[in-house]
């Protein structure tokens, strides 16, 4: 249960485009592959997106010619930026990206020493998130009761990290293996439908009941009683001015049925998703190709020439996130003021 590891001296991850109907790997042997996966969703989830990047540098060290400690921390440097330009919200993907560029810079010795070291710290961010997961699951499986149905939105389970556990799916998974009973209704999530095609496979391999729907049913669901509480992941959490949660299109509006209706919304996700140096106004929300919306797998469902708006994520205000689930503990409400504790 890996979506990406180091293998002899490759790059290997699931394609998450082939899921579900079949399970694909990718060998990438240069970094610019690793950054096309990043690009068109071959890998996706901000957490597995920030280990590919990760694992993207290393390859780019691992095949460098260079001669020089210096030369080689140039090259790195171009594969960084290369790697960086492939999408623009996810906080784990610059965290990673910076920690990588970090260690070349702090580490001293031949371009061997380098190239190993780029290879060494990959693989510990790729662990580490591993661990964070399962810790940030233990943290939030508190919050969940027996019998609970559980909304969600995308996909944050192990296909958006490391592997094994995922965010908010982490939380439902430790909760499950604790003995709660407990189930998930899905959000399919147009356009590119990572709920009904990866939470729908991932939960159905755990025995973990899953319904999945379409995502203008949501609020119905909410406003019949058939949904307890929801969770969902981030792609960045802006710490500056409390808590700004930007997350896949349409948390958002799931965010508000659930204050509507009073039921809990939680969101999972570890400390490299937060940011806590920008506003709000610096982000780039991702504006995806419009061939995501006018297509459905490969299919053409609207007229053609008909322009689209299709922007990746959305905002969700602190005043509609119940607590935040994080590897150092839950943080409620006022953000401002709690976030200090997992600064
Ligand atoms: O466009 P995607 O599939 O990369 O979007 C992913 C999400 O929005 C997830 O909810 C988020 O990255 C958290 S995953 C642990």
């Amino acid at each position: 249960m890996r979506t990406i590891w180091w293998e002899d001296n490759k790059v290997i991850l699931i394609n998450q485009q082939k899921l579900p109907n079949s399970l694909e790997y990718i060998e990438c042997t240069a970094y610019q592959r690793v950054a096309t996966a990043i690009k068109t969703l071959e890998i996706r989830g901000a957490p597995a997106i920030g280990v590919a990047a990760a694992m993207g540098i290393a390859l780019a060290a691992y095949q460098s010619q260079a001669q020089s400690t210096n030369q080689l921390r140039k090259e790195i440097n171009i594969a960084a930026q290369a790697i960086q330009e492939t999408r623009p919200t996810a906080r784990n993907l610059f965290w990673a990206i910076e920690r990588m560029l970090q260690r070349a810079q702090s580490i001293q010795g031949t371009p061997a020493t380098v190239r190993q070291e780029m290879i060494r710290e990959a693989n510990t961010i790729a662990e580490e998130d591993i661990e964070i997961n399962k810790t940030m699951g233990n943290y939030g499986a508190a919050l969940l009761e027996d019998g609970d149905v559980i909304g969600t939105i995308c996909n944050a389970g192990w296909l958006a990290t490391a592997g094994e556990y995922g965010t908010a799916l982490g939380v439902i998974k430790v909760a499950h293996q604790q003995g709660k009973n407990l189930s998930v209704i899905a959000m399919e999530t147009r356009p590119v439908l990572q709920g009904a095609r990866l939470t729908a496979f991932e939960l159905s391999q755990d025995n973990i009941s899953v319904q999945v729907i379409c995502d203008g049913a949501l609020g119905y669901c909410i406003s019949q009683g058939l949904i307890d509480k929801f969770i969902c992941g981030a792609d960045r959490i802006v710490a500056k001015d409390g808590c700004h949660v930007i997350n896949k299109v349409g948390t958002h509006t799931a965010s508000i049925v659930a204050q509507y209706y009073g039921i809990p919304f939680y969101v999972a996700a570890p400390i490299s998703t937060f940011d806590f140096n920008q506003s709000l106004q610096q982000i780039t929300i991702e504006e995806r190709e419009a061939d995501e919306v006018t297509h459905i797998m490969g299919h053409s469902i609207m007229p053609n020439n008909v322009p689209v708006l299709n922007p990746a994520f959305d905002i969700t205000p602190p005043e509609l996130v119940t607590a935040i689930i994080t590897e150092k503990g839950i943080i409620y409400p006022p953000y401002e003021k709690n976030i200090h504790q997992v600064q």
